[in-house]
């Protein structure tokens, strides 16, 4: 059975891991975005093939998703990690992955940092991913299964240090609502966290992990950040990170 789990509050990495473990071959998938799919535990076993995507947040793996990570279990169980980043850096989030899976009975045998329109400004990798990084993440599945076809499952060389770098700051923001706020909940069903109050879609509450994902549901365009320590990390990504970056794989 080929996996592809994932978290994705603005979707980004659900298309790449998606993307991925398609190209390998038949999948099924398990959204992690939803919380109640991060109170499971997952097992697999020695034929199965799991591709975990995330999102790198500061250069890691979200925090939210680690407690359900550190339940998984596998048995020699084939892996592949998928960091999506937003044209910044992805830095220590694939090692980390790597790490792991490997603590929990994985066999990593490919990992590949890919690109998603970054979640605090549309004007950084906007609209990616875009085909070209598709078609990439669809040549890496189809390099993956040919690896597992050819029963050569060494790890490769994965970039990243140990110890791995200081996680995100404590950001005690959440978004703010305009005016144009019509209360129809659609940012209630995107939250990750659900801190949103379903009777009351402006309130939001301090479980918010600042994803963005209600940011960029809303058609119209009624919640942002009021904040300047964001407004400093949206000038220096508009300032310093609009270069396009292409995927990099290591398999
Ligand atoms: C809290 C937070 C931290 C982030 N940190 C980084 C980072 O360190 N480097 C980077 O290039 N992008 C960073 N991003 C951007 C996301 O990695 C990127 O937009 C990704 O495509 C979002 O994935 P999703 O669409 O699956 O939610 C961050 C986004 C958020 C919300």
């Amino acid at each position: 059975m080929i996996t592809a789990m994932y978290f994705s509050p603005t979707k980004t990495t659900k298309k790449t891991t998606e993307a991925i473990a398609a190209a390998i071959g038949e999948y099924g998938s398990v959204d992690l975005t939803n919380p109640f799919a991060r109170k499971m535990k997952y097992m697999y076993g020695e034929g199965d093939v799991l591709v975990l995507g995330y999102p790198v947040y500061g250069g890691r793996i979200p925090e939210v998703i680690l407690e359900v990570l550190g339940k998984l279990s596998g048995e020699g169980t084939i892996a592949v990690v998928a960091g999506v980043y937003g044209n910044r850096a992805y830095e220590d989030a694939l090692i980390e992955g790597y790490d792991l899976l490997t603590e929990r009975g994985f066999k990593v045998i490919a990992a590949g940092a890919f690109l998603g329109e970054h979640s605090y400004t549309d004007k950084v990798a906007t609209a990616r991913p875009d085909e070209e990084d598709l078609a990439v993440a669809a040549e890496f599945g189809k390099q993956i299964r040919q690896k597992i076809e050819a029963g050569y499952l060494e790890a490769p060389e994965i970039p990243g240090n140990r110890p791995y770098k200081k996680g995100m700051p404590e950001m005690p923001f959440v978004p703010q609502v305009k005016e144009t706020c019509s209360g129809c909940g659609a940012c209630v069903k995107v939250c990750p966290v659900q801190a949103i109050d379903k009777k009351d879609p402006r309130k939001t509450n301090e479980n918010c992990i600042l994803c963005c994902a209600c940011i960029k549901k809303c058609t119209r365009n009624a919640k942002y950040f009021d904040a300047a320590p964001i407004d400093r990390i949206v000038t220096m990504l508009e300032t310093n990170c609009t270069d396009r970056k292409e995927p990099e794989l290591f398999i």
